[in-house]
């Protein structure tokens, strides 16, 4: 039996995709190898949403191709975002790999491993510059070939994948361009997967796509809603016929037993009303949204492109906060952004602290070779981008050491995922997605635990089981 290896890079779309790839290759009589050293094929899910993450792949990759020197057998495969944006360009700086092959090209890895193997029967291998397979050419995944394979048991949450691609123009971001055009999964897929995890003990999904909120623009036979809602938008009543994405999560919440919902990520631009009230008026919708504001300088706002300004986005927080007042917000923020000033930066430190986020993921603005930020001079330096992560850092730790302390001499409802990591302990989260700790001799994992929350710990709620309620 073949055995591989998969590591991933990047965001949570990644994850799910390696998950996909696993599956497809378990079916066709792979099994995981835990060690590289074990593997015959070794497959590194690729991110080039910052150089840094692309240094770590590179990196990786050398490191392992010196094992073909005991191994000449084992075929080397750079997959995902990198694949796309790099291309044939990699093969130069990993002169022993096999494979490239971008995020759309994905269902075709069988086929393309197979391409590796006879194309060394044929040439004077080992030499790979006659065995390199590199596929990168289309501009969107082809949804309707998704494998039927899901071998995905026994856990408590999942992902599932409700949209590829992105049709944005933020002007710092290469995934336009590594993960083509939106297309989005017609809803039946999508209601049949989450009853599979439902039926299989599953408690909670996270929907995921690059900007879930523009759900059922386009789907693979070419119908959809096409452009953006445009006025509709603003209508609390949408036409009955509107498949969007607070109508996709009614259909979820109607037609799957699901416990627990959540989605990421969404698009400010795209986050309506009419999402909010679905949120509000759904129970297994959690209240718990990432709505990356990027920037608090509406300046700088403009030089992304991001298409709101700060004003705005703070009015669809209040929006937002009136229907579910118990909302935990999470935040995407990017320091250094070529412009950017102490003034500027200010700005971001103070809409941080006014819309006081439960948790926030702070990136050092990285320069991405065909995107038009890459155009304008990278001219924070190194030093002040640092500073100011490790400010904004500051911030957030503060923000989230209140909100979770927030819960303190509270009762929560926590969904168990795990063990704690000493005997007795158990492991899960609240609604707002905040993990606490409690003991039990019984076994909790994927059940519903009503818990009161007694301490505070790095970053982790410490609590006991509530008494039962008669
Ligand atoms: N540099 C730094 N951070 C970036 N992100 C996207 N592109 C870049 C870039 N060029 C961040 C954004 C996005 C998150 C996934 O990564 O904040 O929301
Ligand atoms: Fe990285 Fe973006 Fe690709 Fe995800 S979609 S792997 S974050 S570049």
């Amino acid at each position: 039996m073949k055995k591989l290896y998969l590591q991933t890079f990047g965001c949570q779309m990644n994850e799910r995709d390696s998950q996909e790839v696993l599956d497809m290759l378990t079916a066709q009589g792979y099994s995981l190898a835990h060690e590289p050293e074990q593997a015959d094929v070794i497959l590194l899910n690729t991110c080039s949403v910052r150089e840094h993450a692309e240094d770590r792949a590179y990196g990786n990759m050398g490191k392992l191709s010196e094992m073909k020197d005991t191994r000449p057998h084992i075929v080397l495969g750079i997959i995902g975002c990198m694949a796309k944006l790099h291309q044939g360009k990699i093969f130069k700086r990993l002169p022993r790999l096999d494979l490239v092959a971008g995020p759309a090209e994905l269902y075709d890895l069988p086929y393309l491993l197979a391409e590796v193997q006879e194309k060394r029967q044929n040439v004077n291998w080992p030499d790979t510059r006659y065995t390199r397979v590199i596929a990168v050419g289309r501009t969107h995944r082809p949804l309707e070939q998704k494998p039927a394979v899901d071998t995905r048991t026994g856990g408590v949450r999942a992902f599932v994948s409700i949209m590829e691609g992105c049709d944005k123009a933020c002007t710092y971001c290469i995934v336009p361009k590594t993960r083509g055009q939106e297309i989005s999964r017609p809803p039946k897929e999508i209601i049949e997967e989450i009853s599979r995890l439902a039926s299989v003990g599953y408690q909670e999904v996270i929907l995921l796509g690059q900007n879930v909120n523009s759900y059922g623009k386009r789907f693979p036979d070419g119908s959809g809603y096409k452009g953006p809602l445009g006025k509709l938008k603003l209508l609390q009543e949408a036409p009955d016929d509107l498949l969007d994405f607070p109508q996709l999560l009614r259909m979820i919440v109607r037609r799957t037993p699901m416990p627990r919902i959540r989605f990421t990520t969404s698009h400010p631009i795209d986050a309506t009303e009419r999402l909010f009230d679905v949120m509000a008026q759904n129970e297994p919708l959690c209240e718990w949204l990432h709505l990356p504001v990027q920037s608090g300088s509406n300046r700088i706002l403009r030089a992304m492109r991001r298409g709101y300004t700060v004003e705005a986005y703070l009015e669809k927080i209040e929006a937002l906060k009136k229907r579910v007042p118990d909302i935990a917000l999470s935040t995407d923020i990017i320091v250094g952004f070529p412009g950017e000033t102490d003034a500027d930066f200010r700005a971001t430190m103070e809409l941080m602290r006014t819309v006081a986020y439960d948790t926030a993921y702070i990136f050092k603005y990285s320069p991405r070779p065909g995107t038009d930020a890459a155009l304008r001079e990278d001219d924070i330096p190194k030093e002040v981008k640092e500073e100011r992560n490790q400010a904004l850092l500051a911030v957030q730790e503060e923000l989230t050491a209140a909100s979770l302390g927030g819960r303190l001499g509270n009762e929560a409802e926590i969904l168990v995922e795990e063990r704690g990591n000493l005997p007795g302990q158990w492991f899960g989260r609240t609604r707002q997605n905040q993990g606490v700790i409690f003991e039990s001799e019984d076994d909790w994992t994927g059940r519903l635990a009503q818990v009161s929350v007694e301490r505070l710990a790095a970053h982790t709620l410490f609590g006991s089981l509530a008494p039962a309620r008669v």
